[in-house]
């Protein structure tokens, strides 16, 4: 999977896979992405090691259900995607989803671009359901999810624990 795009926002965009070599640009990413907002699970001192990053490409690149996306503006890595499949034959038709956009380069359509290319490459790799879960309160994302389709089919009543006390989450799939 390799996109070239000009985004509305006039931004050129290169979405690609994720290389072993990448580990340290995206370690450092997420280092960045987990310090700026707390709408992703992981906080910035559980980012993965670089020999963890590296072992967790291998992963994506070596399962048939498996997408790691990285979107690039120049050379700098400003947005990822993750569609984990599942390993047992019975869910293997389903994965879960994961994005982050680095802050700065919020509301360019870097978000959508990245769940385009995901849903895509789902399509012709057997997945046919994609699932997600998000903080109630996260508007951008849920708008993006909906957008594509995605509803919420269920409330994880008090399921995270941000700065600012207990927030739901919400689960949400799309069915391809
Ligand atoms: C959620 C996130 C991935 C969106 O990425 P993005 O590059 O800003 O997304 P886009 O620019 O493609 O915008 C997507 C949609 O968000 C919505 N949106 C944009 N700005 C918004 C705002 N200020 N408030 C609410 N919704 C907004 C719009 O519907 C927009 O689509 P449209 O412009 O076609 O109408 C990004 O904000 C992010 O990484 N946030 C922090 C991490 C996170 O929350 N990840 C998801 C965890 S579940």
């Amino acid at each position: 999977m390799e996109r070239f795009l000009k985004l509305k926002s006039g931004v050129n965009l290169f979405i690609r896979e994720a290389f072993v070599e990448d580990a340290e640009r995206l370690h450092d990413f997420y280092k960045k992405v987990t310090s700026e907002t707390e709408y992703l699970i992981t906080k910035p001192e559980e980012v993965f090691d670089v020999p963890t990053e590296r072992q967790m490409i291998r992963i994506y690149r070596n399962q048939h259900n498996r997408l790691y996306l990285v979107a690039l503006t120049s050379s700098n890595v400003v947005g990822t995607l993750k569609l984990a499949g599942n390993r047992r034959k019975r869910v293997e038709h389903v994965a879960e989803l994961s994005i982050a956009v680095l802050k700065d380069w919020w509301g360019f359509g870097i978000g959508g671009a990245l769940m385009e290319s995901a849903i895509e490459w789902a399509r012709g790799h057997g997945i046919e359901r994609i699932e997600l879960t998000v903080v109630d309160e996260n508007e951008r994302a849920i708008k993006l999810y909906e957008k594509f389709g995605f509803a919420v089919e269920g409330i994880k009543k008090k399921a995270a624990k941000l700065s600012t006390g207990y927030r739901d989450v919400y689960m949400m799939a799309l069915l391809l």
